[in-house]
């Protein structure tokens, strides 16, 4: 199988990415996107920072060989890594904390939840940059360790799905019952946003997908180095099951893949 250089990568622990690919596909459609996700270790959350570093290099080096223009790592807790795996690779890396926490604190929002794997809450660092452009906002997180694993599975009709929706936002609304907004702080959720919705339809949910595109695209306008002619294709990768892929592509209303292999990351 070849790839065509030039791509923009994608990636992630497993499908969640495919969130964030979907925003890229809908504002860039002539650039070709390579998305790899590595479900046979998913889900990174519940790992060490030098696991997660060391199975995410694996995946940059992958993404690397083929010739990736950048590479948006469309994975929170990974994203969390970001100045870490940077210095290791000479293209350009955009994480989605920073897009995100940029789009919070300038939201005008004061209070927010924040809802992702026990990794991405226990850093801090969406507290951190958030904190970085607007000291005053609150925010208050809580972890599942289950959640991403679940949905990474692809069946959505799982009533765990439900439960572990209900302890995350059951918490955070204990601490503070005046929040509205809840970032979906990984990109597994928005796939189950619907389950969100019918669980707690008064909170308004963040989905920084679209944030994360927008930074992709900033940096490909200031490199000159956008595609703007031909139709953009879609490549996927995954050291899981490539139909589950195509499967959740589907689900949310992407552009059907070009191809989707197995591969041994
Ligand atoms: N999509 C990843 C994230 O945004 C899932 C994490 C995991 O593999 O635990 O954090």
């Amino acid at each position: 199988m070849s790839f065509l250089k030039g791509s923009i990568g994608v990636m992630d622990s497993g499908i969640g990415g495919l969130t964030v690919a979907k925003e890229i596909q809908r504002i860039l459609p002539h650039e070709d996107i390579l998305y790899i996700g590595d479900s046979a270790n998913c889900p990174y959350g519940n790992r060490t920072a030098q696991e997660i570093a060391e199975l995410s290099r694996n995946m940059l080096r992958y993404l690397g060989e083929r010739g990736v223009k950048v590479v948006a790592i469309a994975c929170n807790t990974i994203s969390t890594l970001v100045d870490v795996l940077t210095p290791d690779f000479d293209f350009k890396i955009v994480g989605i904390v920073a897009p995100s926490a940029a789009y919070v604190a300038h939201s005008g929002i004061k209070k927010v939840g924040l809802v992702a794997t026990e990794f991405t809450v226990a850093t801090g660092n969406y507290d951190k940059l958030i904190h970085q452009l607007d000291p005053t906002v609150q925010v208050t997180g809580k972890g599942s360790p289950l959640l991403a694993g679940l949905v990474d599975r692809g069946d959505f009709n799982q009533q765990d799905i439900n439960t572990e929706i209900r302890t995350q936002i059951n918490y955070i609304l204990s601490k503070d019952p005046e929040i509205q907004h809840i970032i979906l702080g990984c990109t597994h959720y928005p796939i189950i946003e619907s389950n969100f919705r019918e669980c707690y339809p008064e909170i308004t949910y963040i989905n920084p997908a679209l944030e994360q595109a927008n930074a992709v695209r900033s940096y490909l306008e200031e490199k000159n180095s956008l595609d703007e002619e031909k139709e953009g294709s879609f490549s996927i990768c995954t050291s899981g099951d490539p139909e589950v892929y195509v499967q959740v592509a589907k689900r949310i209303g992407m552009k059907e893949p070009s191809s989707a292999i197995h591969i041994v990351l």
